[in-house]
């Protein structure tokens, strides 16, 4: 039975290179595994984001959609029409290094975009004049090799989560996000952080997880962060982190402290003041 699947599967293989460019070079034409769903709602009459929203039943269709995909077919999927979407989950578990894919958000449409390990290089939130988004709560993009912010994040002003985790970020500054203040959770553990800046501008009031875990930052002063609700924070594994300037417990209560054998280089004398 086993054999007899495998020989179609390698029937089917030889099929699709014999149409795919890849034919030419002899190469068989790799596939990459996809998992999406995706909800459109035609009814578009509402306009912000709220709190509990769910699309309505009447007027709402869901597809789900499994299987194993040409780069073409990829990117064909990214490219879904927008313009009545509210959400699209993605997510792969092939090797993607060779996949090279971008993405652009259209304003004022979904709700919740995720592309996890979608060979993701670019993306970009181009919106014409001065218009803000006010529908996208969460945005993730996991797994990517992302190493810039998008253009245009900051007119996402309902966001409720960011995730940047495992990409190729070198710096950030939460600036950018400010605008966002009902943010819960901002992840970017897992890139290569170098610099994580504020200023007096980005207050993050609704903020309770924030992940800075698995960088290369040295230095982090927290000194112009106002996260008052902040309960989750990982730090550890930035190997060459010994202190965080402005840290102190009456800042943030409801952070519970810094493990002392930790990964990070903390200056005990430092790490004993703060706990
Ligand atoms: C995709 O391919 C993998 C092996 O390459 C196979 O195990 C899996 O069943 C395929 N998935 C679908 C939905 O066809
Ligand atoms: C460790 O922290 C203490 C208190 O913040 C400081 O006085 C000291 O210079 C630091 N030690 C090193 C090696 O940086």
């Amino acid at each position: 039975m086993r054999s007899v699947w495998f020989f179609g599967a390698l029937v089917f293989g030889v099929g699709l290179c014999s149409v795919g460019s890849a034919a030419k070079s002899g190469a068989p034409e790799v596939l990459y595994h996809y998992d999406y769903s995706r909800i459109q709602e035609t009814d578009q009459a509402w306009e912000c984001w709220k709190e509990g929203y769910r699309p309505s039943k009447v007027t709402s269709k869901k597809v789900h959609e499994t299987g194993n995909g040409t780069a073409a077919e990829i990117e064909r999927l990214l490219r879904f029409d927008q313009s009545t979407t509210v959400l699209f989950m993605y997510s792969s578990n092939s090797d993607n290094v060779n996949l090279r894919t971008k993405f652009t958000i259209q304003p004022n449409r979904l709700v919740r975009l995720s592309l996890d390990n979608a060979g993701l290089e670019r993306l970009q939130v181009t919106f014409a004049g001065y218009e803000n988004d006010c529908r996208l709560a969460d945005l993730s993009v996991p797994r990517n090799r992302l190493t810039d912010l998008p253009e245009g994040i900051e007119r996402l002003t309902s966001l409720r989560k960011l995730d940047f985790s495992y990409n190729q970020l070198k710096q950030f500054d939460l600036d950018r996000i400010g605008i966002a203040d009902g943010l819960k959770q901002l992840l970017l553990s897992h890139n290569r952080l170098e610099s994580f800046v504020a200023s007096p501008r980005a207050i993050l009031f609704s903020l309770h997880t924030l992940d800075l875990s698995n960088n290369r930052l040295r230095t982090l002063d927290s000194t112009l962060w106002t996260m008052p609700h902040l309960e989750t924070f990982h730090v550890d594994h930035n190997r060459h982190l010994t202190t965080i300037g402005g840290w102190k417990k009456a800042r943030f209560p409801l952070v519970k402290g810094f493990d002392p054998a930790g990964t990070n280089n903390w200056n005990q004398t430092w790490l004993k003041s703060v706990q």
